[in-house]
């Protein structure tokens, strides 16, 4: 595919002016104006459809707030396996690489169901998060009375529930040794100290601008990488991060609580399988997967962005996807990158 280089248009009226200057624009609000790099990846079912929302939302911002927003529209995921023939093809990373963030729509669809591993949509996000080292996953879980009745979960415990789910992305059984064969199957969970520390320093600092309190969620009474993770996350926090309290819970247990009292929690920090998990399990609370917005960061500010909803093929072209999390994940990039 040949890469597509596009501006956004730029802005039908002068927007440096302030109201009562009729000199013009100078050289200084000139210089003023933000540019920001940002790859597109539409990627497969309703991803380009709540894509192309994303981008009306986009331009608006660029006419509104003196941006310039350069966008460079790529291929990921099965849309990438039908043209290119595997899920991230190395353009796409080149474009990353040059770019501030990546805005994704979704990847998957059972048309790819039967391909085999290294030509599933998938790969394609599990291998754009190990190659940037977007170890930050963060899914906020904030309910609005408005979508109460939209929940299973009674109204009264969804009061006041605002908790950001921090998931380390690029370790643990996602990324550990794999094999099979006719009989046996093993996916090894590692994890190693700094990949604690650093998705837990993460965590801190985002429990410093909110209440102080993390939850540690884990399984310490039966696996050894839990173990590992209290005694890191306990350390970093302890030495680094006076302010911030930390909790452990077992993840059985939060699986519960989250349902019964997740107004309780402020930042829950935990592990990749177990916070796939709880993040779809916490997205209820809100009325609906399809409401959730998510930054997967490293720490050169690089970020991907992207709905946590998936690509929806039962409902794919009909133009009824919500596109209310993709925008929520636009308002994510202008906060985080
Ligand atoms: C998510 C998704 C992915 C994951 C899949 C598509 C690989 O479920 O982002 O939560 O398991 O991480
Ligand atoms: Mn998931």
């Amino acid at each position: 595919m040949e890469q597509v280089a596009t501006m956004i248009p730029s802005p039908p009226v002068d927007i440096t002016r302030s109201p009562g200057d009729d000199s013009g624009m100078s050289d200084e609000t000139a210089d003023s104006t933000r540019s920001f790099r940002l790859v597109g990846l539409p990627g497969d079912g309703i991803g380009p459809e709540v894509y192309a929302s994303a981008l009306q939302v986009l331009a608006v911002l660029q006419e509104r707030y003196a941006l310039r927003i350069e966008l460079d529209e790529q291929l990921i995921g099965g849309a990438a396996v039908d043209a290119m023939g595997e899920p991230l093809p190395q353009q796409t990373i080149d474009a990353c690489r040059n770019a501030d963030a990546a805005l994704l729509g979704a990847v998957g669809g059972p048309q790819w169901d039967g391909n085999p591993a290294e030509q599933r949509p998938e790969l394609g996000l599990l291998k754009i998060r190990a190659e940037f080292s977007l170890f930050c996953n963060l899914r906020p879980i904030v309910t609005h009375p408005a979508l109460h009745s939209f929940s299973p979960i009674r109204a009264e415990r969804l009061r006041d529930v605002d908790l950001m789910i921090v998931r380390e992305l690029t370790g643990g059984s996602y990324f550990g040794k794999k094999w099979r064969d006719a009989d046996q199957a093993e996916d090894v969970c590692r994890y190693t100290r700094p990949e604690v520390e650093r998705v837990t320093r993460a965590a801190a600092r985002i429990a410093q601008q909110r209440q102080g309190r993390i939850t540690l969620v884990d399984k310490a009474n039966v696996l050894e990488t839990s173990r590992l993770w209290r005694e890191v996350a306990h350390r970093v926090i302890g030495e680094e991060f006076p302010d911030v309290s930390v909790e452990n819970m077992y993840v059985d247990a939060a699986s519960m609580h989250l349902l019964t009292r997740p107004a309780d929690f402020d930042v829950l920090l935990t592990e990749n399988l177990f916070g796939d998990i709880l993040s779809d399990e916490a997205s209820m609370l809100c009325g609906s997967l399809g409401l959730l917005p998510s930054a997967s960061l490293n720490e050169d500010r690089f970020g991907l962005y992207e709905p946590v909803h998936g690509s929806a093929p039962d409902i794919a072209g009909q133009g009824i996807a919500n596109p209310y999390a993709m925008l929520l994940s636009v308002a994510k990039i202008m906060r985080n990158s």
